[in-house]
């Protein structure tokens, strides 16, 4: 035999050399969750391990990201009062502006991208204005505009638009760049399907839909060329960063869109990903390390730059460890 595949693979420093995806903790995002209330850092019961921290209560949650050598998280807001107009999320002192602040003043090392989106701060927990049962494209587009301007104020590094309205990265670029923000990225959530997997988060940001459900707005998972339609799109309207989500899923989706825009692009791992994960490990069918190190190196494999994951802290260790690297 002259060819030998396992001739590359008999000594560890040679498979390191002729490694094909290389990670690093620089690519890594750490969603966390931000809360109304003073003292407050309680699990989320459907994702172990991970915590709704109050403004007050926030930085001991970064100082763990800090540590752990993750250098930028995506912020989400749980408001104390929810109505029809999505009111807190662009307030002013709403929990987002105000942890930005907090955030900013403590850690200002730290990269802050905040998710834009209205299910949150809704009544009726849709990522829009409602016109009857219907949500509605384009008067959303204004809120969603005044929300992302409200974050940038606040110090927000980079707005994450995740509601999937037609036309919403133009409006949140001109909304910005009429304010003297133009230098602040948009990360668009322009591949985000309608998914089962986002079922924890829901549990976590008490965001489910009162009626219905979100396909009218999220993506049909039998498409895909559909989502290089969104990309191109978003592309246009002056994104910086193309998301797919949810991640493992939808790794065949990442690889079409890298190869349709030369923009970077990341991938969310989601809560229904991470729970699956730890409850798993949890009845101790899987290895947590093992699964969280394969499937994470599987997303940067199919080819993105920055990945988002509520594992993004243990990620950090594994790769300290040299587990990947
Ligand atoms: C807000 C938003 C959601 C997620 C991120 N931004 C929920 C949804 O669309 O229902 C999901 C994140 C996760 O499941 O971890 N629209």
């Amino acid at each position: 035999m002259i060819k030998r595949p396992r001739r590359l693979r008999g000594n560890e420093n040679l498979r390191k050399m002729v490694r094909e995806t290389r990670v690093d903790k620089s690519s890594l995002i750490y969603p966390i969750f931000v809360k109304d209330g003073t003292g407050i850092r309680e699990e989320i019961f459907s994702m172990e391990g991970q915590y709704r921290y109050s403004v007050d209560q926030l930085p001991h949650g970064l100082e763990e990201v800090m540590k752990a050598g993750v250098s930028s998280v995506m912020l989400f807001g749980i408001p104390a009062h929810k109505d029809d107009r999505a009111s807190q999320a662009y307030d002013q002192n709403g929990v987002i502006q105000r942890a930005l602040r907090e955030a900013k003043k403590t850690f200002p090392e730290l990269y802050y991208i905040t998710d834009v989106c209205l299910c949150e701060y809704t009544s009726h927990g849709h990522c829009g204005m409602l016109c009857g049962h219907e949500v509605d494209n384009d008067s959303t587009l204004k809120v969603l505009a005044g929300t992302a301007l409200s974050h940038a104020e606040a110090g927000a590094d980079m707005v994450a638009p995740s509601d999937m309205m037609d036309g919403r990265v133009a409006a949140i670029r001109k909304r910005l760049d009429e304010n003297d923000f133009s230098e602040i990225p948009i990360m668009s959530y322009a591949v985000k399907y309608a998914s089962g997997f986002y079922a924890p988060f829901r549990d976590a940001a008490d965001s489910a839909p009162a009626f219905g459900n979100r396909r009218s707005y999220q993506m049909d998972y039998h498409n895909s060329r559909e989502g290089i339609k969104e990309v191109l799109l978003d592309e246009e309207e002056g994104a910086d960063i193309i998301m797919v989500k949810p991640a493992l899923s939808y790794l065949d989706v990442v690889v079409k869109v890298r190869e349709a825009t030369n923009l970077p692009v990341a991938a969310y791992s989601v809560s229904g990903e991470y729970a699956m994960i730890k409850a798993a490990a949890g009845k101790g069918w899987i290895d947590e390390k093992s699964i969280v190190c394969e499937t994470a190196v599987a997303v940067f494999r199919a080819g993105v730059q920055s990945y988002l994951t509520y594992y993004a802290k243990e990620l950090a260790g594994y790769m300290d460890e040299g587990l990947i690297g």
